[in-house]
């Protein structure tokens, strides 16, 4: 009888050590906002292959790109409550809770993607994730990178000027509406999801984007020119949840950790090659690429800088970094 207990006894040891190896195995989820064939998604799979052939197949990734899950504002309430476990975010919807994010994308911080690498990986974008857990509930792990931000116009440019009273989709974000305000343009606030029809049905008459979204959500086919601006860079934040990362071990929050970093550091690579291959392929399109520099936009950079070192003073220190690149 008590060899029969003690053989119960074992086997239900075994069946609750089971059951918590299994509860422990992961299915994290990842939410992004851009199309499934966008760099970020890309570098997403990328990462959950890592993860699950360190952990020897126990934790896997899945995916969910072109807003899925939502908008990135309630992806990051998901983020918040734990009902999704990371997500890679523009910049853009982490600076509604942490305003110094804003001072990332002053116009021509840096004039091309190894100069967001160097500042984005410099004393105070680092310091500026260490607010992430207080402010928006989320581990930030690191920052990745878009291109180059440019403009595709429905209309014919060929100064400043002719931007005034235009109605350019932007990214719904303070410093993006505060420069095209500055221009005198009309800027819409409008999720990428939606870009593509309200070019195509005149909703708005140009959009603030980069050339891989032009090419791949074919907005080319819906524009007249495109301004290769490259006005600001667009950096992106990967993130984990606060509330999951509390339930992880330590191992694994060491693996998470370096397959996020190892994906989000290859975007600075990639995006060199990407941003070349993309402008071939738009121009390819037999739509006009226009370059520009600074100087285009006047004396409307000058304003901006004065509306936003009072907005985010960590702009002062950025520009201090630029300086020195
Ligand atoms: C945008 O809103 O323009 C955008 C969003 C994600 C990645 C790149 C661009």
């Amino acid at each position: 009888m008590r060899k029969m207990l003690t053989a119960l006894c074992g086997a239900a040891t075994l069946a609750i050590a089971g059951f918590a190896a299994d509860a422990a195995a992961k299915e994290f989820k990842i939410g992004l906002i851009v199309p499934a064939n966008h760099a970020w998604t890309l570098a997403a799979n990328a990462m959950g292959e890592e993860i699950k052939q360190k952990t020897g197949g126990k934790h896997t990734v899945v995916a969910f790109p072109a807003g899925q899950l939502g908008s990135e504002a309630q992806m990051l309430q998901q983020l918040q409550t734990g009902a999704l476990d990371m997500a890679f975010l523009t910049v853009a919807e982490v600076s509604n809770r942490a305003p110094d994010f804003g001072a990332l994308y002053a116009p021509y911080l840096v004039k091309d993607i190894a100069g967001a690498d160097k500042i984005l990986h410099g004393p105070t974008a680092k310091s500026m994730l260490d607010q992430l857990p207080r402010k928006a509930g989320v581990i930030g792990v690191g920052y990745g990178i878009a291109s180059m931000r440019v403009l595709l116009t429905a209309f014919p440019v060929d100064g400043v000027k002719d931007l005034e009273g235009k109605k350019l989709r932007i990214t719904p974000f303070e410093p993006i509406k505060d420069f095209f305000t500055i221009l005198k343009a009309a800027p819409t606030p409008m999720p990428l999801p939606d870009v593509f029809d309200a070019l195509a049905n005149g909703q708005v008459d140009g959009v603030d984007a980069d050339m891989e979204l032009i090419w791949k959500l074919k907005l080319h086919e819906r524009g007249k020119m495109v301004l290769q601006s490259n006005h600001m860079m667009f950096p992106m934040v990967g993130v984990a949840s606060g509330r999951v990362w509390q339930g992880l071990d330590a191992k694994d929050k060491e693996i998470i950790q370096t397959a996020m970093g190892t994906a989000l550091q290859s975007l600075f690579k990639d995006y060199a090659e990407v941003e070349r291959d993309m402008l071939e392929k738009v121009k390819g399109s037999g739509i006009p690429v226009r370059a520009v520099g600074p100087e285009f936009f006047g004396d409307a950079l000058k304003e901006y800088e004065t509306i936003w070192l009072k907005k985010a003073p960590a702009l002062e220190q950025l520009r201090a970094e630029a300086a020195k690149l």
